[in-house]
């Protein structure tokens, strides 16, 4: 079964746009796995828009990667991608064109899924531009779903409309393993924020088989590469941490999207935080609630498996505010005694045994991300 977990990888559209190419694919798998990324759990490095010529092939009416940007063809990437012990990505879209104009796979699924499992890919991102006024949204994604399972191969398919149609009633039916559900994201805590609140009521659609994705992280972009924001950001660190934590405790797909060849340390070992990537990839795959709300500060649990519950406290405002947790708003009554060990998931402090409430003051864009044992 494919995504049985929300899935974790790399995607080319962050950082790259349009300038990707073969050099840049392979030198990325290397990172991924040098860097221990792979070992963490990001297996799936995903090629986005741009990929292909301008047309498809008038004979065999296939699409055909450039040639200066992939010289060796499509497959050799995706073997040199396996060899590294990881999983290929490629793109596709819905409407006639992509979003950057290249040929896409309206009227051509089954082409297109064939070639794509040609080339051995693991991963279909299918996004929704130039989509014909008259055609029908869910059935396009029913289409390219059952495309890819005639393939021959098990490719998981990853839905990109935006969170167009209601995207969250219908998605999951179509055979679907992942699905935007806002609109693009770019490199500010301002985006970051506006997608994560947007998707508070709906993150209850989201579980095994089919996740919610919020789009790829822009961890490690420091205002640089294609999402880049026009807006200075003040503190690109906090906003990052708090991005990754969001992320995480939403069980969210975590595709990252920073250039992983000069992730510097913090960004590093922030993605590969096990404390996070454990709430990430919970098998039980429950969505969060909201515990508190105080100004902009809102605080979130999550039941994690083996009777622990994660705590994520985010001042989501620009002014210093308190992160508070309210244990009856948990279901733990006062009356009952019952107390959480806390632990913050990010410098490892151990709280000790906390009962009826708890509040820490929290800067703008800040967060704590607490693991905790009923006690
Ligand atoms: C859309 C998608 C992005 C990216 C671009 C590529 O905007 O939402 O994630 O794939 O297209 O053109």
């Amino acid at each position: 079964m494919l995504s049985k977990r929300p899935p974790m990888g790399f995607n080319t559209w962050n950082t790259f746009g349009t300038n990707i190419s073969d050099e840049v694919i392979r030198t990325t798998a290397d990172a991924m796995v040098d860097l221990g990324l792979l070992d963490a759990g990001y297996e799936y490095l995903v090629i986005d828009d741009c990929w292909s010529k301008r047309e498809r092939d008038p004979e065999t009416g296939k699409i055909v990667p450039d040639e200066v940007k992939f010289p060796n063809g499509m497959k050799a990437v995706s073997d040199y991608v396996h060899s590294k012990g990881l999983k290929f990505g490629m793109y596709s879209c819905a409407g006639t064109r992509t979003c950057a104009d290249y040929p896409a796979s309206f009227d051509h699924e089954y082409l297109d899924a064939k070639t794509f499992a040609e080339y051995g890919a693991d991963f279909l991102k299918y996004d929704f531009c130039y989509k014909p006024d008259f055609a029908n949204g869910p059935l396009l994604y029913r289409k390219m779903s059952m495309a890819l399972k005639a393939s021959g191969r098990e490719i998981l398919f990853s839905a990109c409309n935006w969170g167009s149609d209601e995207v969250e009633k219908w998605i999951r039916s179509t055979g679907a393993h992942m699905y935007r559900s806002t609109g693009d994201i770019f490199d500010a805590f301002r985006s970051m924020k506006e997608i994560a609140l947007s998707q508070i009521d709906k993150i209850n659609y989201s579980a095994f088989g089919c996740f919610n994705d919020m789009d790829m992280l822009t961890i490690g972009m420091y205002g640089n590469g294609n999402v880049a924001a026009k807006e200075q950001e003040k503190d690109f660190d906090t906003y990052y941490k708090t991005e990754f934590a969001v992320w995480c405790m939403f069980g969210c797909p975590l595709m990252l999207g920073g250039d992983i060849r000069k992730l510097n340390e913090f960004c590093l070992n922030l993605v590969k935080n096990k404390n996070f990537i454990r709430i990430d990839q919970d098998e039980e795959c429950r969505p969060p609630f909201i515990v508190t709300r105080c100004g902009e500060s809102i605080t979130f649990a999550r039941v994690l498996s083996d009777n622990q519950l994660a705590i994520l406290c985010v001042n989501f405002g620009e002014r210093d505010e308190y992160g508070r947790i309210y244990f009856e708003n948990l279901g733990i009554t006062a009356a009952s005694g019952v107390g959480l060990h806390m632990k913050d998931c990010y410098t490892g402090e151990d709280l000790g045994v906390v009962r009826e409430h708890w509040q820490t003051r929290l800067a703008p864009h800040d967060c704590r991300l607490f693991i905790c044992d009923l006690a």
